[in-house]
């Protein structure tokens, strides 16, 4: 014993708990990351939580049996997690959107806590300074731009302006949702201040401003899965790798990829006219449709719509998007534009087209077409569907816009030269392991 300190407390090792939140889009990151600091020679423990080990078991549970995918922990709530802690980390990691209490760690921990930010830097910046929006009279309590504000609000003189109703908690025709995400914002950006670091799944020279805004953040991506383990472990649902062999038979720069992430679902109405839009193109498509992608019990194709394709078009459940987004045949990448998608899009050097339908993905929109320069949006029609012509008119206009392609394999080089030996990732996250190291 030196001081009031055990020998026990003098010699141990730095060791971190990640706990991802029970979503699909949350685990294949946190995994990203856990792989990134044990390549560092530091102890991590990943906790699976019921809702993801529930979710393995129905649908790989081989996978699960084997824990190959992560060791399961049995319990979501305090208490259990508490028992955990038995194990005494140095460190909990834990992700911001768990800030509703449910992961707060126990005081009787002797932990520092790190959060990984799963939304790209003007969100992260939006959230962090939300009070002070309130206070300003920018936004009402309610989470509403106030009526006096103009079309466009600025958080900053430096920082991209924000389009009215583009906020992260916007959801102006449900105004108990809106509150909702506005709280969870708050206590977000609270979680933030107290944290001893705030890592940032993005690149400092995407959004320099937005990023000096937060001033603990530490931009660490893009986090990609090839860069560590060579493969995608997190998914929660099986992966189809026929969809690869597919992709070798095409020609390169010609397919367009289709996936709108693990939650947006779609009527049956705007389900039919992306079909129908992608079978217009005249291009080759593969498209991800998941099992609950329309939002009612059966997902109907319009009348012949597989028979006339005729090889054109692969449909999968779920794929290996990494792997699919780096082959050459892709051309372009119809996204609903989630941060982690955004991220693997542009570290492939692949030009989006944009199509929104909630929190972050609107701004993500916005930086893609408008500061970055290296997609087209998608605009639906007075009655709020994106059209058949519409898709058929934008993937023919991206497709031969080389100013596009130039700009997004700019930005494919900026993202791997910030993860190399004095690249701006690089070197954040080498300064984070050292402090880690010597905590
Ligand atoms: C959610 C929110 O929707 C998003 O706005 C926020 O930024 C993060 O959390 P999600 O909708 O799932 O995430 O979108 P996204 O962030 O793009 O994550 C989807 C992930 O699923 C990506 O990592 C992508 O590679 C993976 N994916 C998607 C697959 O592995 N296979 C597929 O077929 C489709």
């Amino acid at each position: 014993v030196q001081g009031n300190k055990s020998s026990f407390e003098m010699v141990r090792e730095p060791h971190l708990l990640l706990i991802p939140y029970p979503a699909q889009g949350h685990v294949p990151p946190l995994l990203k990351l856990a792989s990134k600091i044990a390549e560092h020679g530091i102890k991590v423990t990943f906790v699976n939580t019921e809702f993801n080990a529930a979710k393995i078991m129905a649908t790989m549970p081989e996978k699960a049996e084997k824990g190959g995918l992560i060791r399961s922990f049995e319990g979501a709530d305090q208490g259990r997690l508490t028992n955990l802690m038995n194990v005494s980390p140095s460190l909990v990691l834990l992700l911001i959107f768990v800030s509703d209490g449910l992961w707060n760690s126990p005081t009787k921990w002797e932990s520092r806590e790190l959060h990984l930010f799963l939304m790209a830097p003007p969100t992260l910046a939006v959230s962090f300074h939300v009070k002070k929006i309130i206070d300003a009279g920018i936004i009402d309590n309610d989470g509403y731009a106030m009526p006096m504000t103009d079309e466009w609000i600025s958080i900053s003189e430096e920082t991209h302006p924000w389009k009215r109703n583009e906020f992260n908690w916007s959801c102006p025709e449900e105004p108990m949702i809106q509150k909702i995400f506005l709280e969870i914002t708050c206590a977000a950006a609270e979680t933030v201040r107290i944290s001893n670091w705030v890592l940032s799944n993005s690149i400092y020279e995407l959004d320099s401003p937005n990023c000096d805004l937060v001033p603990k953040v530490l931009p660490i991506g893009p986090l990609l899965a090839s860069n560590h383990s060579g493969n995608s472990a997190g998914s929660l649902i099986p992966e189809d790798s026929s969809c690869l062999r597919w992709l070798d038979k095409q020609a390169v720069g010609s397919v367009i990829y289709v996936a709108l992430g693990s939650t947006t679902t779609l009527n049956q109405q705007q389900f039919e006219e992306l079909a129908l839009g992608l079978e217009s193109s005249g291009q080759p498509f593969l498209w991800v449709v998941r099992s609950n992608l329309v939002n009612e019990s059966l997902t109907r194709f319009p009348n012949g719509f597989k028979e006339k394709l005729a090889g054109r078009g692969k449909i999968v459940e779920w794929a290996a998007q990494e792997k699919v987004l780096a082959h050459s045949s892709v051309a372009c990448f119809l996204s609903h534009c989630g941060w982690n998608s955004t991220t693997e899009g542009l570290s492939m050097g692949v030009p989006f087209l944009c199509w929104p339908y909630f929190a972050d993905q609107y701004q993500n929109r916005r930086f893609i077409c408008e500061v970055w320069k290296i997609g087209l949006d998608l605009t639906p029609d007075e009655n709020g569907i994106v059209t058949r012509h519409e898709i058929q008119r934008k993937v023919r206009k991206l497709i031969s816009d080389d100013g596009i392609k130039s700009n997004s394999l700019k930005i494919k080089e900026m993202a791997r030269k910030s993860l190399v030996e004095g690249g701006s990732s690089f070197k954040n996250f080498e300064r984070f392991i050292s402090q880690v190291k010597s905590s």
